[in-house]
């Protein structure tokens, strides 16, 4: 049995709680399956940042670079500034290894209410470029103080970046329903989103086998609300990717069941598996937030390692809770708490 080595790092406000219950999901699924899964734990917070000054220590990536996956909770906390927690952690994690496809998939699950009039069909995979586009640290502020202050943000899609998300998303929908619908910008963002398109345009033409639309990224707001489910692939920068994945949450029912996995498809490096969903300082400490997107993340992983049959049975075991109103928490409309859904979940394996 090859034991997988798993980097923990549960960082702030409810990855703390949800982390416990997708580990504890993930241990159900490897005494199922005989996996063997190896953990070791990372504090990297923002407290280690208001101790330390730094989110992480200097030599965290290269500690990180060992493993064969990294199980993450979420990063942020009121205190820190965002832009210095998530700069200090995440994003260097997801460039440092070049977790450039950002795989969010969202469906409807039965029992759980969609807050939309015709969800019928929702079943889509967000493709989000996650290393390079508006993320970028090319820009700066000037002349702070005075009247004329202002702050540019450089934007940088690659050739080589944008081709490989683009691949990857039409490769995924071969394994799907075979459409993949772009996300884009090109009547307002004149040199980027063009430059998009015309890449889409060329790799599409290698899919002949797979159908295309695209559409602005804001009427394809307007579609995930009120079509979605003509939707299969859908592929966007990094941050239409990002706005499109906590959109499809919400229409599914809940930011807090949707996973996420930060991928380097060429496995050079570890890949990295968290919830879409953020710290939720509002609800961290009560004990009350949902932990599915933080399984079906550990599902996700399993999925990454090999173990499909236990990625699925991880899925099925949350339909089966899904099935039981007792056990929804307070996102989903109920009252069961963070601990007593993972265990069922859990229980279900
Ligand atoms: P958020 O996702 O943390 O919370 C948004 C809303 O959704 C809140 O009302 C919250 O209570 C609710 N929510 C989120 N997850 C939930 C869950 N599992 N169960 C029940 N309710 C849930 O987004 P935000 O408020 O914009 O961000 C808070 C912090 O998290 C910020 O510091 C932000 O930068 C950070 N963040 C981190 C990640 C990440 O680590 N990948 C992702 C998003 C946001
Ligand atoms: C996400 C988050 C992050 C992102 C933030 C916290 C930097 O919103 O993982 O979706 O935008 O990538
Ligand atoms: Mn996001």
């Amino acid at each position: 049995m090859k034991t997988h080595r798993i980097a923990v790092i549960p960082g702030d406000g409810i990855g703390k709680e949800v982390v416990p219950e997708g580990l504890r999901v993930l241990d159900a699924a490897a005494r199922r399956f005989g996996l063997g899964l190896a953990y070791e734990h990372f504090d990297w917070s923002c407290e280690t940042y208001r101790k330390t000054g730094r989110m992480m220590p200097a030599d965290g990536l290269d500690r990180l670079r060992e493993f064969d996956a990294i199980f993450l909770g979420a990063v942020g906390y009121p205190g820190v500034p965002d832009h210095v927690s998530l700069w200090g952690l995440l994003i260097p994690i997801r460039r440092r290894f070049e977790q450039y496809a950002c795989v969010r998939p969202i469906r409807l699950y039965p029992g759980l209410d969609s807050p939309l009039r015709d969800p019928a069909g929702l079943d889509l995979v967000v493709i989000r470029e996650n290393v390079e586009g508006e993320y970028s640290e090319i820009g700066g502020r000037l002349y702070q103080g005075s009247e004329g202050e202002l702050a540019v943000q450089e934007s940088v899609f690659t050739r080589r970046g944008v081709d490989r998300i683009l691949r990857h998303a039409f490769d995924l929908a071969r394994t799907r329903r075979r459409r993949v619908t772009s996300a884009t910008k090109s009547n307002g963002i004149i040199h980027t989103m063009p430059y998009w398109d015309e890449r889409f345009a060329a790799i599409a033409a290698e899919y002949p086998d797979v159908s295309t639309d695209q559409f602005h990224i804001d009427i394809l707001t307007a579609h995930f609300v009120l079509r979605p489910g003509r939707f299969d692939v859908v592929v966007g920068s990094n941050l239409f990717g990002d706005i499109l994945s906590d959109l499809g949450a919400a229409v599914a029912g809940t930011i807090g069941i949707a996973p996420s996995a930060n991928i380097n498809p060429e496995r050079k490096h570890p890949s990295m598996f968290e919830p879409v969903h953020g710290s939720a300082p509002d609800i961290a400490g009560k004990g009350v937030a949902n932990p599915i997107a933080q399984i079906l993340s550990g599902a996700m992983m399993l999925e990454h390692l090999g173990h499909g049959d236990a990625a699925r049975a991880i899925e099925q075991a949350v339909e089966s809770a899904l099935g039981d109103r007792r056990l929804h928490t307070p996102d989903m409309g109920g009252r069961a708490t963070t601990a007593e859904l993972g265990a069922a979940i859990a229980g279900a394996l």
